[in-house]
């Protein structure tokens, strides 16, 4: 009679200075995918860290099929048959597909040679029932991020979850990518699992969910079915307006060059090279994109220009100057801002304060300083003009950054890097995990700042976001730049056919 796989009552949960769950009602039927989404900082993540035991509530309770449930740790969640698939991924790049699948869910001692040849069977037997694409006897160290989170996602059904709860698992993935989890996902709904689904991308959850429930300020805003909704509404349900989302793009004359790159070679992980030779020119004014499947070397390419990884041929230009062989901080103060791809590796230190991080690499400066010490009223005024400004969600600007949501933690570093008029800024991934408000304020700002003449360097895997805001868009391919476009000689069906290596730069078009 009861086919609800779980029913949260009343849920509140607080964290000082703010209620992030606020009296949260959800029910969540066996065998849906029900999609969760709102804004940065609305309360998303830590309902699933209480749903899967990471968390207790101050307030309310669970059930689980119907019967009240304490859920005081993940392995008590997973006895309940919820399981959490990882964001950042936690597996042993050493270890094959399997081993790192079984690894943690079987006792310490003696891993037999006969379990591991039944667990590597079991591992072969759950890729065939749901149709993942998957090797067990591959080292996952060689793997895509796509086939990573795949890894996760049958860790996860190993364990024994009917339950799945994957919080933003497309923010790391490609379109392609995206597509295969979806066909993953709906294989799973079909024999039975049920799945709670966060995403900021309306596109994707009216694809891939039956029920959409909307979190504003920790509260459900309420719960419609997809099929009966549309991306509008939901943006306003998300933000208690409605949301435009269209962007003027000016026609602004460049400048000179800023920024360029004359056959630069960048070495990976290895001897490999990751960068082949690429020439680049960024000039003021101008948005340069860099469309491209992740991993094509565009990681490598944009360290190498912010002098955080040794070039090894070629040379690398600011305004004239060669910085070839400059460090990092050199380089930055020519002028040169970085938004990182991985903020939690570059560009934000965890446990220090909002404040801090939000002039983290530019305390020295003079507006902070008063004489040998910091001048607390500048920097406080500085930093509520900036939490105000980027609308980051943050009760106490001296409590660390790791107690924002990730959404709020990506507002931090670009606050920042927007912050010291930097000449040139390379942005990689610059709206990852943003909601559809930070993420169009942020775009907004990029076109500015290229209208009073700052050279941008954008690299996104999102085709939308380079199509809407460069001017020039190159295709990295291999370590490679294989074609070049004028803003509106770009379309994404061309695009795509570079990124996916089947057109090649050297190849007549015929063919
Ligand atoms: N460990 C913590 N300590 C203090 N505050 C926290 C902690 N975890 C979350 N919060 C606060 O709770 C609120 C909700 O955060 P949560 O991470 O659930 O948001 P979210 O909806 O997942 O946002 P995003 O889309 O940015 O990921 C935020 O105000 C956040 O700052
Ligand atoms: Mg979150």
């Amino acid at each position: 009679m009861n086919d609800l796989f779980i029913e949260l009552r009343h849920i509140t949960k607080r964290f000082p200075g703010v209620v992030a769950n606020d009296g949260v009602d959800l029910a969540v039927r066996t065998g849906e995918i029900h999609a969760i989404v709102g804004e940065n900082g609305a309360g998303k993540s830590t309902l699933m860290r209480i749903l899967y035991g990471l968390y207790q509530p101050d307030q309310g309770d669970i059930a689980v099929k119907g019967q009240t449930a304490v859920i005081d740790s993940p392995r008590r969640a997973l006895e309940l048959g919820i399981g959490m698939v990882h964001q950042h991924f936690m597996l042993i790049p050493v270890f094959t597909v399997a081993e790192n699948v079984i690894l943690g869910s079987e006792p310490a001692s003696g891993l037999g040679r006969l379990r591991m040849r039944e667990a590597r069977q079991r591992v072969a037997d759950l890729c065939r029932q749901y149709g993942f694409i998957l090797d067990p006897g591959a080292e996952v160290g060689a793997l895509s991020v796509g086939e990573q989170q795949r890894v996760e996602i049958i860790k996860v059904l190993y364990r024994g979850a009917e339950l799945l709860i994957l919080d933003e698992p497309t923010a790391v993935l490609v379109p392609q990518e995206v597509e295969e989890l979806f066909h993953n996902l709906r294989r799973l709904k079909e024999q039975g699992k049920t799945i709670i689904f966060i995403s900021h991308k309306l596109d994707e959850v009216l694809a891939i969910s039956d029920q959409v429930t909307v979190l504003r300020h920790g509260r459900v805003v309420g719960t419609v079915p997809a099929a009966r909704t549309t991306k509008a509404q939901l943006a306003e349900m998300m933000v208690g307006r409605p949301v435009l989302l269209e962007l003027e793009h000016p026609s602004v004359t460049p400048g000179q060059v800023r920024l360029e790159a004359r056959r630069l070679r960048v070495p990976g992980g290895g001897k490999r090279l990751a960068v082949r030779e690429v020439s680049l020119a960024v000039r003021a004014g101008e948005v340069y994109g860099v469309a491209g499947v992740e991993g094509n070397g565009q990681t490598e390419l944009v360290e190498a220009l912010v002098g955080l990884r040794p070039i090894a041929g070629g040379q690398l230009l600011v305004d004239g100057r060669d910085v070839t062989h400059a460090t990092a901080r050199a380089i930055r103060l020519l002028g040169v801002a970085h938004i990182p791809e991985d903020r939690h590796r570059r560009g934000i230190a965890l446990p220090m304060a909002v404040w801090e991080n939000l002039i983290l690499g530019h305390h020295t400066r003079d507006e902070f300083t008063h004489g040998a010490l910091l001048d607390r009223p500048g920097i406080q005024g500085f930093v509520r003009r900036r939490v105000g400004d980027y609308d980051i969600r943050v009760a106490d600007t001296d409590a660390p950054v790791l107690a924002l949501s990730g959404g709020n933690q990506q507002k931090v570093v670009v606050a920042r890097e927007f912050s010291f008029n930097p000449q040139v800024l390379v942005a990689a991934q610059p709206t990852r995990g943003l909601d559809i408000g930070a993420t169009e304020f942020v775009m907004r700002q990029l076109l500015a700042a290229r209208s009073s003449g700052m050279a941008v360097l954008l690299i996104s895997a999102n085709l939308e976001e380079v199509l809407s805001l460069s001017d020039r868009i190159a295709v990295m391919y291999g370590g490679e730049m294989v074609a070049e476009f004028a803003r509106a000689e770009a379309t994404p069906a061309e695009l795509g056919l570079y990124m996916t290596g089947t057109k090649r730069k050297d190849e007549a078009r015929a063919g």
